[in-house]
């Protein structure tokens, strides 16, 4: 494993994920036989917006039910249920972290969802599939991580078929620097490669894509994030939330993200690319 890869691997490597998950469910009075995909929502959506934008991200894509996608840097399975959930479709979701694919994997079978949601440990820079296995892509906010953005996209282009359409949900840089952190996404810097979206845009057609739909959304996010107050002394955590992806400093995380919306260090991408 490259060293970048391993250094973004061991910041989403917790311990024993699913046990810490479940517990947090049985804590909040959830019967862990009739779990729902709203119950998870809270730990298992982990990008800004949650549910609310992957709906909107779902309506955007217009993939169906007779289709195959991939979710690429699918976390622990949020989006990959709730996206076969919400159109009946198959999804594969790919993450890096074996601990998150574990955890996505017990939870779609709690959920009883297994039949058409998979998962597989693996790099988004060289995936186990063949050329132009899948019908469309996603990938939900987990460009940041990824310095060689030439090579993923590419690797998206490879495995994708022709007139398949990608879905990308990314957190950009914007007009100021540098970024406060830790933000949900890295501790430091070590593991952040955000680029403008001018550039962004530019890597996507030059992997062979064509823009369909661009939409910026940092509006939207700074909005979602504007309660954020600087915390101090120990957090008030809930039992269940992304704390238990990212660490019990997630609120220093969210406030320094409200702090890097506001004051347009980062911005916040939709946008939606066919293979010709
Ligand atoms: C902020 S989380 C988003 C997870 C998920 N898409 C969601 O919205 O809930 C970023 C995810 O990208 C994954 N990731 C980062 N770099 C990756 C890479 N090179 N290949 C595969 N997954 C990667 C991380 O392990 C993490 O699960």
């Amino acid at each position: 494993m490259a060293n970048d890869i391993k250094h973004i691997h061991s910041y989403y490597s917790p311990n024993d994920l699913y046990s810490r998950i479940i517990e947090g469910l049985t804590e909040i009075g959830k019967d862990l036989s009739r779990v729902t995909l709203d119950d998870l929502h809270p730990v298992d959506e982990f990008h800004i917006r949650g549910t609310v934008a992957t709906k909107e991200l779902i309506k955007l894509s217009g993939f169906t039910s007779d289709m195959h996608i991939l979710d690429v840097g699918c976390g622990v399975g949020g989006c990959t249920r709730r996206l076969s959930h919400e159109t009946g479709c198959c999804v594969t979701g790919v993450d890096l972290s074996d601990e998150y694919i574990d955890a996505a994997q017990r939870l779609t079978q709690l959920l009883d969802m297994q039949e058409r949601v998979k998962f597989h440990a693996a790099s988004a820079l060289d995936m186990p599939f063949e050329d132009s296995s899948f019908d469309g892509v996603w990938s939900i906010q987990m460009g940041m991580n990824v310095e060689d953005k030439s090579a993923w996209l590419k690797e998206l282009h490879r495995v994708i078929k022709p007139k398949g359409r990608v879905v990308f949900y990314e957190v950009c840089a914007n007009n100021n620097t540098p970024v406060y952190f830790p933000v949900p996404w890295a501790q430091d810097s070590s593991i952040s490669f955000l680029v403008e979206p001018a550039s962004f845009r530019e890597l996507i057609t030059a992997a062979g894509f064509e823009i369909e739909v661009w939409n910026d959304k940092t509006d939207l996010a700074q909005k979602a994030f504007a309660h954020m107050k600087e915390p101090v002394g120990e957090p008030d955590l809930p039992e269940l939330g992304v704390h238990l992806l990212v660490g019990k400093d997630i609120l220093t995380k969210a406030y320094n993200l409200s702090r890097n919306l506001n004051e347009e260090r980062v911005s916040l991408i939709e946008t939606v690319a066919l293979k010709p």
